[in-house]
């Protein structure tokens, strides 16, 4: 292990209410348009029950991480606005899964250094009781390590990183990126995103004694070139796999990836240090989740997070003064089938508020529930029916409004966004994919509303995550939705949620 004085002090300083406080002392919870928390909380598209920073730019989840009791989770992040430009580590901790503390800045870019362009993503493992961030710095791409020896409120950067500067000799790659860490025994491995031009996205394999000097080893796991998609750049056609993590899951392992608009999951076999997958799917249907990491939670469980990306113009979210938010929390499981089977946590029951409750089928299309901050559970016989299920963020004419249907004919669990807006600047395209309900199956659909971010689970086998931004404050209803033939609501359950936003604003 290495000794403390190899490591430079990195002193994060302090949370201020509702700002997160840089090292070099500048004040940072408000973009550089000088938006003050009040104008964040006000706003109607800023969701209320979501982990999110108190203001500016996040993306991916770095290093979420169990470690004395509490859920830690880190998060790239621009504290100097809403854009994406000299990623840091934010980070924030919760007891309890879904009520936040933010803590100061954990890796800030340092002048001169290795990562002085960002500190990109990565993970977090404890050695010898030490917690320890292996993350990439660019620019060229490399690998960093920073450990904290004060119960994570400080990281100290090793003063020889990089530990890794560059990929395998003589490897043409397209990327090397977002290190995921785990040990075997006595010895560290260390998965790295990458890809070679042409022939497909690689996870290439590390080992090590000490977190600090590093062995190439081979391709853990690599893509086929008959998979590639037409695009322009490597990680939309497929040659750059990003965010690799892999991890045991009951008596096989899991690789996610992110690339080509998606997280692409493996369930397979591991021998001799290589993956051999043999289920393949998406761990959600939409572009508008990616970069998914996880987590042992200390019970058995694995706990999902991803990167729900904002759905308008780069220019209303500096606007808006912050962009991205934090999925909700999402337990992985080894379905039957052996497919992924991925669900809300149960900790988010918590945040349920009144309860509304109709049975059978009602009179009308519409319910006389509202809002923006609800759970929503529905259940659908569909008889003779093609299509089924609900209709959300509703004007009260019909002006502005989401479908989210189960499509028969076409096997499709699909989000409709054509008509989800009146504002010309947000992406209306629809989001979806392939979903088929077994004979006399109903369709379950477990729906998360929280202003323009709508998360949905349907029958414990998919997961669709969408953004929609209505421009009218009325755009509150719910509605049932069904076309041709006799499907039948059976039940609709409805939770208004508490916000956690008084939460997002402590220190
Ligand atoms: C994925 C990603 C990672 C990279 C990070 C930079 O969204 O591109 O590959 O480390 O974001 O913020």
């Amino acid at each position: 292990m290495a000794s403390r004085r190899d490591f430079l002090t990195f002193s994060a300083a302090t949370v201020l209410a509702g700002r997160i406080a840089l090292p070099d002392g500048t004040s940072t919870g408000v973009d550089q348009s000088g938006d003050e928390p009040s104008k964040l909380a006000a706003d109607p598209q800023r969701p209320r029950y979501h982990l999110m920073p108190p203001a500016n730019w996040m993306n991916d989840p770095n290093g979420p991480i169990v470690w004395k009791g509490q859920y830690h989770m880190f998060y790239q992040y621009n504290p100097r606005g809403a854009f994406p430009e000299s990623m840091h580590w934010g980070h924030a901790a919760s007891a309890d899964l879904v009520h936040w503390k933010h803590l100061p800045i954990a890796l800030a870019p340092t002048p001169g250094g290795p990562d002085k362009d960002g500190c990109w993503s990565g993970c977090t493992v404890v050695e010898g009781g030490i917690p320890a961030i292996l993350y990439t710095g660019v620019f060229p791409q490399v690998q960093c390590l920073a450990r904290s020896e004060d119960g994570m409120r400080t990281w100290q950067k090793l003063a020889g990183n990089p530990i890794i500067a560059a990929p395998p000799q003589g490897m043409q790659t397209t990327g090397f990126r977002d290190p995921c860490v785990w040990r075997e025994e006595d010895e560290w491995f260390l998965a790295i995103g990458s890809g070679i031009e042409g022939q497909g996205g690689v996870v290439l394999l590390y080992r090590s004694r000490d977190l600090i000097h590093w062995d190439y080893l081979h391709f853990l796991c690599k893509g086929r070139r008959d998979e590639l998609l037409p695009g322009k750049d490597p990680v939309s056609t497929g040659e750059m796999w990003e965010c690799p993590d892999f991890f045991p899951l009951s008596d096989k392992r899991a690789l996610l990836v992110s690339t080509q608009g998606a997280v692409i999951y493996s369930v397979g076999a591991y021998e001799n240090h290589y993956f051999r997958p043999e289920v393949q799917g998406k761990a959600d249907f939409s572009d508008s989740y990616y970069a998914a990491r996880s987590m042992p939670d200390g019970t058995g469980r694995r706990i999902l997070w991803g990167w729900i990306r904002e759905g308008r113009s780069e220019a209303a979210q500096r606007a808006a003064g912050w962009a991205g938010v934090m999925s909700l929390p999402r337990v992985v499981s080894l379905a039957a089938d052996g497919r992924l089977r991925i669900t809300p946590a149960p900790e988010l029951e918590t945040l349920r508020g009144k309860h509304h409750h109709f049975g059978g089928q009602p009179a009308r299309n519409e319910f006389s529930i509202r809002g923006d901050s609800l759970e929503i559970q529905a259940e659908f016989e569909l008889g003779t029916s093609d299509v089924a299920g609900l209709t959300v963020r509703s004007s009260p004419r019909g002006e502005e409004h989401t479908s989210i249907t189960y499509h028969r004919t076409s096997a499709q669990l699909l989000v409709e966004r054509e008509h989800s807006s009146l504002s010309p600047d947000v992406d209306r395209g629809p989001q979806g994919g392939s979903f088929t309900l077994a004979e006399n199956e109903t369709l379950k659909l477990r729906i998360f509303l929280d202003a323009s971010v709508i998360e949905i689970f349907a029958n414990d086998r998919a997961c669709l995550t969408s953004r929609v931004y209505p421009s009218r404050p009325d755009s509150l209803d719910i509605g049932r939705l069904a076309k041709g033939g006799s499907a039948r609501l059976k039940a609709l359950d409805v939770w208004e949620m508490r916000s956690i936003s008084a939460d997002r604003l402590t220190t």
